[in-house]
C-alpha cells in the first residue's frame, strides 16, 4: 500500500502541458524576433518572406499572451505543489523569484509588441486579418515601445537560460527530484 507522503508531489498535467507548450512557442519566437529584424533592418531586405516572418511572430507571439494569461488564472486558482523537500530556503526563494519573473515578462513582452505594432501601425497578419488596435497611430512612440519590447525579450532569454540551467545543474549535479516535477508524461 502506498501512503500519500511517499508520493512524490509533481506538477499537474495541466500545469505541465501549459509548461511546454510556453517553451516550444517561447523557442520559436525568440530566433524568429532576432531572425526577422536581421533580415528587415540590418539587411534592409522588405520582400515577402519577412512579411511572412513578421507575421507569423505578430500572430504566434499573440497566442503567447493568452496562453499566459489562462496559465497564469490556472497557477493562482490550482497554486503549485510544495516546493521540492531538499531544498535549501534561498533554492526556494530565488525559484519564486525567477518563475513570477518569467510569468511577469511572458505578459509584458507580447503585451507591449501588440502596443508598439498598434502605435507603428502595423496590425495586418499575413494580409488575411488584423488585431485590434490598442493604441492611436504614433510612430516615434512605436519605436521606443517596439526597442523596449525587443530588450524585454532579451531578458526573458536571460531568465530562460539561468532557469534552464537550474532545472539541468538540479537533476545531474545535485541530482533530486526537480526536474522530474515538471516532465511530460508522469501518471
Ligand atoms: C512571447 C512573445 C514574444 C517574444 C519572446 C518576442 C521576441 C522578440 C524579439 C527577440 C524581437 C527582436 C528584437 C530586436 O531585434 O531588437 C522582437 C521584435 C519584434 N516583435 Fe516580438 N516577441 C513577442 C511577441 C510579440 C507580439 C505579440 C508582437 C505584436 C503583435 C510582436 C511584435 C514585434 C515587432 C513588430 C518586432 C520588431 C521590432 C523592431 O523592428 O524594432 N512581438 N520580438
Ligand atoms: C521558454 C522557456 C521556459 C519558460 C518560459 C519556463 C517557465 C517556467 C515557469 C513560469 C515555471 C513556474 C511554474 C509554476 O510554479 O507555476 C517553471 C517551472 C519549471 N521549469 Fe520551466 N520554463 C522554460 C523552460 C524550461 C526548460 C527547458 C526546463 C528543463 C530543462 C524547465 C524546467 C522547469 C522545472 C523543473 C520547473 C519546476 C520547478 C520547481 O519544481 O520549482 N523549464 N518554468
Amino acid at each position: 500500500m502506498t501512503r500519500m507522503g511517499d508520493r512524490e508531489a509533481v506538477y499537474s498535467a495541466a500545469a505541465r502541458r501549459f509548461h511546454w507548450i510556453t517553451v516550444a512557442a517561447v523557442f520559436t519566437m525568440i530566433p524568429l524576433g532576432l531572425g526577422m529584424t536581421y533580415r528587415g533592418n540590418t539587411l534592409d531586405i522588405w520582400d515577402g518572406l519577412t512579411n511572412s516572418l513578421y507575421s507569423a511572430h505578430k500572430l504566434l507571439g499573440f497566442l503567447v499572451l493568452w496562453l499566459t494569461a489562462g496559465r497564469l488564472a490556472y497557477r493562482l486558482l490550482h497554486g503549485a505543489p510544495p516546493d521540492e523537500p531538499t531544498l535549501a530556503w534561498w533554492q526556494k526563494a530565488a525559484s519564486h523569484l525567477v518563475h513570477w519573473a518569467l510569468y511577469g515578462l511572458l505578459l509584458i513582452v507580447p503585451l507591449l509588441g501588440w502596443v508598439g505594432v498598434s502605435l507603428y501601425p502595423a496590425l495586418t497578419i499575413f494580409d488575411l486579418f488584423s488585431l485590434p488596435a490598442l493604441a492611436a497611430p504614433n510612430e516615434e512612440a512605436a519605436k521606443r515601445v517596439l526597442a523596449l519590447h525587443g530588450w524585454l525579450a532579451i531578458l526573458l532569454a536571460l531568465a530562460i537560460t539561468g532557469h534552464i540551467v537550474a532545472a539541468l545543474a538540479h537533476h545531474f549535479i545535485r541530482k533530486d527530484g526537480v526536474l522530474r516535477r515538471m516532465l511530460p508524461g508522469l501518471g
